[in-house]
């Protein structure tokens, strides 16, 4: 069994197996460990104290929280839009094309709006930037970031063999469209489909992803991940593999990026798959590993001692898998999963003659490192404070413009069978749009008569841009109570 690295994916899971899931490349997601989010003190936190917060996952439930305090701030630009809380009509669109509503349709207005943002394609925007950047790094990689968001069962889970009950097929973290599509949780989705084109020996393609999920200064329903994919001809791999520039540069190297290779030995819970050779799996394994430490080497260029690991994962469409980590700033931080893909992938998509690696990392989890930037929201900021700051090709530290002050409002009731926390989430979401900074679970219990069980969310309401009132929190609680009794039927407490 995998070490439980991030809850995250959907995608990395062994099916249903208990709930830590592995692997990651959910961005920023990240729950395993127990730490304390950094403390609301009305001022972003410095990046020592969320850096822990990325690379590590579960929290604590019960985290202290700052109460509404005046702001000082002199500047209140005009109240953001009410937030859009029609119930999905029977009929919708999403980037223009008509859908259907259905007994599965979980998708909101509010994550639809998301769908037309495509932040990795806005010029001088951080992810924009950090794209361009490992684009520049791969240049014989064909870039791909125009697919539309949509996709079916069948791309983003069978075509990459997860497995019946995956956990990552539940309603709870993906967002359907109807019984057969869902806005895709990751950029894997794609693969087979641009594999089978047989045009590009590699490509990177870039994409916003859509889960369900908490809310967090790291968590955010829709986010962007890349993926790279790599084949070789099977019958000229050594040549191809020892003839790329990248093995020659690592070998000449003075970076440790070899001896972290060979530190990562194949085992028998990572196996090289029966439809490989143990020669061409290593050969493509080092090739991969060799590949992405020259990347995150290059990204990180400002630390020429970088350390990094590799920690062996578990994907339903590679063989062996890896998760790698560097050490930034005293914390191990997950950035990417990766692996050999699975032959019968490759031999469905037009590609028996072929083997192959693939990656996938969350371009919001790097980025918030490499521009020092707190909060995942701000991505989704339209404030010039925050988007003048950032140029085309310049790595920058984004500098905090303001102070708003934090309030927090607790909610608590008992919960109809089946209640999901993601369903709630997704409440607080409609209702309060970015103004929710946090949702925590800060206590559970079950009554031991009624056998009932009754949950209390503490919500931190906290703009990016000004001081939201005493009395506009109220009344977005208020909306998230009635709402949370009328959709999902809690008994308020
Ligand atoms: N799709 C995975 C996720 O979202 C990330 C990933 C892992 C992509 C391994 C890959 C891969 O291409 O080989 O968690």
């Amino acid at each position: 069994m995998l070490r439980p690295v991030c809850r995250r994916t959907a995608m990395a899971a062994a099916p249903l197996a208990a709930n830590v899931r592995t692997g990651c490349c959910r961005n920023v997601r990240a729950l395993c460990s127990a730490r304390h989010p950094p403390t609301n003190t009305g001022s972003p936190p410095p990046i020592a104290s969320y850096l822990p917060y990325l690379s590590s996952p579960r929290r604590f439930l019960s985290t202290p929280a700052a109460t509404l305090q005046d702001s000082a701030s002199p500047h209140h630009p005009p109240s953001p839009p009410k937030p859009d809380l029609k119930a999905l009509p029977n009929k919708f669109t999403i980037l223009g094309r008509p859908y259907t509503r259905h007994a599965h349709t979980n998708v909101t207005p509010t994550i639809i709006s998301k769908t037309d943002r495509r932040l990795h394609l806005q010029p001088n925007h951080p992810i924009n930037i950090l794209k361009r950047r490992i684009e520049s790094h791969f240049p014989s990689f064909t870039p791909i970031d125009s697919l539309d968001p949509v996709v079916t069962t069948q791309q983003n889970f069978d075509s990459l063999l997860f497995p019946p009950d995956h956990i990552g097929r539940a309603a709870t973290d993906t967002y359907y469209v109807n019984a057969n599509q869902v806005l895709r949780t990751h950029t894997s989705a794609h693969q087979a489909e641009v594999l089978r084109r047989r045009e590009d020996e590699a490509f990177l393609l870039t994409a916003d992803v859509y889960r369900r999920d908490e809310i967090d200064v790291s968590h955010y329903p829709v986010f962007h991940q890349m993926e790279g994919v790599r084949t070789f001809s099977r019958s000229e791999l050594e040549r191809e593999v020892m003839q790329d520039p990248v093995m020659k540069d690592s070998g000449s190297s003075s970076s440790s990026s070899s001896s972290s290779i060979q530190g990562a030995v194949l085992s028998p819970t990572n196996p090289i798959q029966p439809a490989h050779t143990r020669t061409d799996a290593l050969l493509v394994d080092l090739h991969l590993r060799t590949s992405l430490e020259s990347m995150v080497r290059s990204l990180f260029r400002e630390d020429p001692d970088l350390q990094i690991r590799w920690i062996e994962a578990y994907f339903p469409f590679t063989s062996p898998s890896w998760e790698m980590e560097v050490l930034y700033r005293g914390q191990w931080l997950e950035l990417l999963g990766c692996g050999v893909i699975q032959q019968s992938i490759l031999d469905s998509s037009n590609n028996a003659d072929r083997v192959g690696w693939a990656f996938g990392l969350g371009l919001e989890r790097i980025a918030m490192v490499m521009f020092d930037i707190p909060d995942i929201r701000l991505f989704w900021s339209r404030d010039e404070r925050f988007l003048n700051q950032f140029k085309a090709g310049d790595i920058v530290k984004f500098q905090p413009f303001s102070k708003f002050p934090v309030c927090y409002k607790d909610i608590s009731f008992w919960c109809p069978d089946g209640f999901h926390d993601n369903d709630f989430a997704d409440i607080v979401r409609d209702v309060a749009g970015d103004m929710a900074e946090d949702v925590k679970l800060i206590d559970k219990f079950q009554h031991p008569k009624t056998k009932k069980t009754s949950r209390c969310f503490r919500i931190n309401y906290r703009s990016m841009d000004r001081t939201c009132t005493n009395e506009e929190v109220d009344q977005i609680q208020d909306q998230v109570r009635r709402l949370a009794e009328e959709k999902l039927g809690v008994e308020l407490r």
